[in-house]
């Protein structure tokens, strides 16, 4: 074969789009019950917006961004996540001048340079949701409940919602010292990007991937000792509302996020199953972000969702979505081909999905692809059938039969679907 598909990006195909396509009507359904309406941006934005959002100092800027120039010299970038062309997007279009919150979802493909390994690749797809313009908690806590909803509609279980709270911009420079004092003496030991990390943004070093660096870090000090009474409170109150949503959780001190813009809340949804790239879900606030991008100071909440994640999931917990057409009509001879594309017309025109037999293959051929297709009916029709006005039916599940006349077809599929 001369050509295949990239690297760490893959072709859905069936039967596995009907998991996805199952997963996407629980986004619709769920999400829509919390007021969440779908906003659709360009996969494509200017690198800046990235660049400023995420910070320099991050893996997906340094390593992962999918960025070229355009024929006019323009800095651009495949979107690496759905946050920050969410707020520019806010902000473009003057969302702020609705009343809060303002709350919005999308679903689409994302783009990250990374070695691709299960769960991780270079195409994957985010079902993401962002909620502009509430500082209380609350919000917090339906955010997270909405996820929990979500999960439960699709069936999928043994899954851990981590919490934690990352401060604000007062309770961050004494965390940063802290940090910095703790980690002092142990850069020789650090990888070469924490060396700079250290110098540039010490935080980051809690997200490094690398072995020793995650062994030098154990005992670091933890950013819920440093938050101011603000940060504090807020994140006691959002706990209490998990209570009371009956929302199991376990506070994860160590969950930094590898994204800059975070403040406050932060969670993550979890599954063993997954193995090492374990979190199925991922979010938190970003209280400064709309700001500095240039709109005015808005608080808001969001999180994402891998989808890739979430069917592989259920792929392995067995789930199998494989839809079969309602009527198979299997003809013999032409004439009753043609009567067969008529009535297949109409049933098809009323939204049911019909199958035919195509000329050449044997009453026997096509009652052995009326079963592989799993249909539910097949019409018989034949010299005989047009001859007596009649048609047979047969129902595969039971092998139950009988027989009705040409003009009962209708009233005999199409009724059952009014
Ligand atoms: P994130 O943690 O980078 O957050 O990604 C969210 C989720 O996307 C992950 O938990 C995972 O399920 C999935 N994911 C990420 N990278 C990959 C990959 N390479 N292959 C497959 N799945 C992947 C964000 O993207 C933030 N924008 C979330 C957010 C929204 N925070 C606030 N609002």
């Amino acid at each position: 074969m001369k050509y295949t598909a990239l690297k760490g990006v893959h072709d859905i195909l069936p039967p596995d789009i009907f998991i996805w396509q199952k997963v996407e009507k629980a986004v619709k359904d769920i999400f829509s019950a919390y007021g969440f309406q779908e906003l659709r941006p360009p996969i494509i934005e200017a690198t800046e917006i990235f660049i400023r959002s995420i910070g320099e100092t991050t893996d997906i800027v340094e390593k992962e961004m999918y960025t070229f120039t355009d024929k006019a010299g323009r800095h651009i970038t495949l979107r690496p996540e759905g946050t920050a062309p969410a707020v520019r997007c806010y902000i473009e279009n003057h969302l702020y001048t609705l009343p809060p919150p303002q709350k919005f979802f999308y679903y689409g493909p994302m783009f990250r340079y990374e070695r691709p390994q299960a769960g991780r690749f270079r195409q994957f797809f985010q079902i993401g949701a962002e909620a502009f313009g509430v500082e209380d908690p609350k919000i917090d806590s339906e955010i997270i409940s909405m996820l929990k909803l979500f999960f439960e509609r699709l069936g999928l279980k043994n899954l851990n919602f981590e919490v934690n709270s990352i401060g604000c911009e007062k309770c961050r420079p004494d965390y940063k010292k802290a940090l910095l004092n703790f980690f002092s003496d142990k850069i020789n030991g650090f990888c070469p990007d924490c060396k700079r990390r250290f110098e540039q943004n010490p935080l980051r070093i809690l997200d490094c991937k690398v072995d020793e660096c995650i062994q030098l870090r154990q005992r670091a000090p933890r950013v819920t000792e440093f938050l101011c009474s603000n940060c504090r409170k807020h994140f006691d109150t959002f706990l209490s509302f998990l209570k009371l949503l009956n929302i199991p959780y376990v506070i994860n001190p160590n969950m930094v996020r590898g994204l800059d813009y975070y403040t406050r809340t932060t969670f993550e949804v979890t599954c063993e199953h997954l193995g090492s790239q374990n979190a199925v879900a991922a979010g938190g606030r970003y209280d400064k972000l709309v700001e500095d991008f240039g709109g005015p100071p808005t608080p808001a909440i969001g999180f994402a969702a891998g989808m890739e994640r979430i069917t592989s999931l259920l792929k392995s917990s067995g789930n199998r979505e494989i839809p079969a057409p309602a009527v198979f009509i299997a003809t013999i001879g032409s004439p009753a081909e043609k009567e067969g594309l008529v009535i297949a017309s109409t049933l098809r025109g009323k939204g049911i999905w019909v199958e035919v037999g195509y000329s050449g293959h044997s009453l026997k051929s096509q009652m052995r692809k009326a079963d592989r297709l799993s249909a539910e009916y097949v019409l018989i029709i034949g010299d005989d059938e047009i001859n007596s006005g009649k048609l047979k039916w047969k129902r595969l599940s039971d092998r139950t039969q009988g027989e009705i006349s040409f003009n009962e077809v209708y009233n005999f599929f199409i009724a059952p679907y009014l």
